[in-house]
């Protein structure tokens, strides 16, 4: 048993500032995340913890670390900016995988003034960096050794009250194709994207709208492991593949101090391990450890650990 790879997952960090850019930009949808921001979650979700969280991260010290989206509340010009310096704390670019969130699109904003400033984390490998990946562009992949990072992009901007989100079919064909180069180079895929594929919400408000044909995808061409955010809680559920059942694990949001305990901050971190006994069809087995914010601590500690 050998371990090929480590990869942390983090997700909603919902970290930004949202304060000073006057009430020209809040005319609109941006009010009610405004409010929501002054009512619950700036009291939530605070930067503070991404601090002890990258402590943490440098301690365990993984090969790289996906950050599946909402970093900011209501998608302001200085939200973005604020939140490059938070990753760029984190890691180096070469070592984060990002895909947006809903709230990183809660309105349209021009690419030079939101995602752009996100483009060394978000690009593909040899990608020019000096701009976020184009609509036609995504998936993004990334190749490190034996595993392959795909990035998918479910956020677009919605109505008012709406959180839901789409891939659309064109990124879905190009996802189809690339799982199947990847699975006929036998790449371990790990597949990242905010909205669950799978939910069990049947209110069309907050969900991935296209995840039907998304599962069927990954169900037909297959991928070893899928991460996703959006929901702020565990979920470790399963999809039947090609070479067996493919895990589907959403995260709680890594900065929660934890009012409510069940939502209280954490990530997870992969250990793919090359192993002669991991199951018909599987050369690879994976096993997963949750790391949590223990406020008497000031620390994330080792909260449990299981194979996927
Ligand atoms: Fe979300």
């Amino acid at each position: 048993m050998a371990t090929l790879f480590t990869l942390a997952h983090v997700t909603d960090w919902h970290a930004t500032d949202p304060r000073g850019a006057g009430w020209k930009p809040l005319l609109g949808k941006r009010i009610f995340g405004w409010i929501s921001w002054k009512l619950r979650r700036g009291r939530t979700h605070r930067p503070e913890m991404l601090v002890a969280l990258t402590r943490d991260l440098d301690r365990q010290a993984p090969d790289h670390i996906a950050v599946t989206g909402d970093l900011t509340h209501i998608a302001l010009p200085q939200e973005f900016a604020e939140a490059a310096q938070q990753l760029r704390d984190l890691a180096e670019p070469s070592r984060i995988a990002l895909v947006p969130g809903n709230h990183d699109r809660y309105v349209r904003v021009s690419s030079s003034e939101s995602w752009d400033r996100w483009a060394p984390f978000m690009v593909s490998d040899g990608a020019p960096d000096a701009r976020a990946p184009l609509p036609t562009e995504w998936p993004t992949l990334r190749v490190r050794g034996e595993v392959a990072l795909i990035g998918m992009c479910s956020a677009v901007a919605t109505p008012w009250f709406q959180a839901s989100g789409r891939l659309g079919d064109a990124q879905l064909d190009r996802l189809e194709a690339l799982l199947f180069e990847l699975g006929e180079l036998d790449l371990f895929r790990v597949v990242l994207v905010h909205h669950p594929p799978l939910d069990r919400d049947r209110s069309s408000r907050r969900r991935l709208l296209d995840a039907p044909r998304l599962r069927e995808i990954l169900s037909r061409v297959g991928a070893e492991l899928v991460l996703h955010g959006h929901r702020h809680r565990t979920r470790i559920q399963v999809l039947p593949g090609p070479r067996g059942p493919i895990p589907v694990v959403g995260a709680r949001s890594s900065t929660d101090v934890g009012e409510h305990e069940d939502k209280r901050a954490q990530y997870h971190l992969y250990r793919i391990e090359s192993r002669a006994d991991a199951g018909a069809g599987r050369r690879r087995a994976v096993t997963m450890a949750v790391r949590e914010w223990v406020p008497g601590a000031g620390c994330f500690e080792a909260e449990g650990e299981r194979a996927l």
